[in-house]
């Protein structure tokens, strides 16, 4: 229920409007960084080459037939796309693809984020804002708060919004009908998600890490939209140690792209990229600083003994979230690390990857956890 008194309407707008000013307001947290300064940058560069259309957007093969079919037949018979939930880690391309999905249908986007929508109004302002068939886009939806999460319940099930008018006694309610629209979520955990939430998505998608051949041609189209020349090898390169994440191939692209300027006349080959990115500490698996400390620390200070997610964040500086959210995926995914009830463990191929014996580790018996 929305108690439409106590909001000022007009001011939640604004600040609604306020809070999406930028495209990419809610990545702050979560965008991966190979030094100090190369986020800053990255807003625009996320949304100069960010794909408009499904025949832009690389990869995701079986995503993308799905959605072209359910499109279609929403298109067709006029009706607005079911409500639709993408998750997978940061960068993979799921605000890429909501705004694919607005454009294709042919309708606007509306933009927003759970920590943004922080009252019942404000959602309530942004609901009774839509246009048929609009398409409201909310980046971390899991982050929305309960009383918020309750309005958009009748919302998203019957296009109805609940309104509390008054206060005490006089207080009565009335049902206002909205627009049909598609609501689009994302979220980097599903598991965080509450059911009767995640109940009324009709439709549903993973997004998993690229492999190096689309990430491939995700760097070419970059570099064709940013004047860079580059050859393929140079491209698969970049590819290779974009941690299977088209934001990362971008970013890289851009850093090579420099180096290569500076250093070499400007174009990309497979021997400038490599020089490129050994020199900005990007290794041969695409792993950072930070992932090579986190495999330093299994491996070596705690000798491949399981550690507890609380201590090998506090050992790292890093919150538990962003470490399960943003540094631990790619990493288990690459079989460097392994998840067990005691504890991360460092796998045989990250004791190789370190250039360490694995042979003692095996004998680490004690599980570490404070
Ligand atoms: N399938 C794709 N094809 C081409 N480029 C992509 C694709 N997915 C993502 N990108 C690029 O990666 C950047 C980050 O994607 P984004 O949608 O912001 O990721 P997420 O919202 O999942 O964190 C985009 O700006 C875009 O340039
Ligand atoms: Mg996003």
């Amino acid at each position: 229920m929305v108690n439409w008194e106590a909001d000022n309407l007009d001011e939640n707008r604004a600040n609604w409007e306020a809070d999406n000013s930028d495209d990419d307001f809610a990545q702050g947290s979560v965008v991966r960084d190979l030094s100090a300064t190369a986020a800053d940058d990255d807003t625009g560069l996320d949304r100069s080459l960010r794909p408009q259309y499904l025949k832009d957007y690389l990869g995701q093969g079986r995503v993308k037939e799905n959605l072209a079919v359910l499109i279609e037949a929403a298109r067709a018979r006029g009706e607005s796309l079911d409500h639709l939930l993408l998750s997978g880690p940061p960068g993979l391309g799921k605000t890429t693809l909501a705004g694919v999905v607005a454009n294709e249908l042919g309708v606007s986007i509306k933009v927003t984020s759970g920590p943004a929508i922080e009252r019942a109004g404000d959602l309530a302002a942004i609901l009774t804002n839509l246009e048929r068939g609009d398409v409201l886009f909310i980046d971390e939806i899991h982050r929305l708060n309960r009383a918020v999460e309750e309005v958009l319940y009748p919302a998203m099930e019957d296009f109805m919004l609940d309104i509390v008018i008054g206060k005490g006694p006089a207080a009565r309610s009335i049902r206002l009908d909205l627009a049909p629209f598609t609501l689009i979520g994302a979220t980097t955990r599903t598991g965080l998600l509450t059911g009767p939430l995640r109940d009324r998505f009709g439709i549903a998608y993973r997004l998993d890490y690229y492999v190096a051949e689309e990430l491939k041609q995700i760097v070419e189209r970059s570099a064709l939209l940013l004047g860079v020349s580059i050859d393929k090898e140079g491209a698969l390169e970049i590819a290779r140690r974009s941690r299977g994440t088209p934001r990362l191939a971008n970013r890289l692209l851009k850093r090579v792209r420099d180096y290569a300027e500076v250093r070499a006349e400007g174009h990309i080959s497979l021997a400038v990229a490599r020089e490129a990115l050994s020199f900005f500490e990007v290794d041969a698996l695409g792993l950072d600083n930070m992932d090579n400390k986190i495999l330093d620390l299994l491996t070596i200070t705690f000798a491949g003994a399981p550690v507890g997610l609380s201590t090998l964040s506090s050992a790292l500086g890093e919150d538990p979230d962003s470490m399960e959210e943003v540094y631990e995926p790619y990493l288990l995914q690459q079989g460097l690390i392994k998840r067990t009830p005691k504890g991360r463990v460092a796998t045989p191929r990250a004791f190789e990857h370190r250039g360490l014996p694995y042979g003692d580790a095996e004998e680490a018996q004690t599980s570490i956890e404070y």
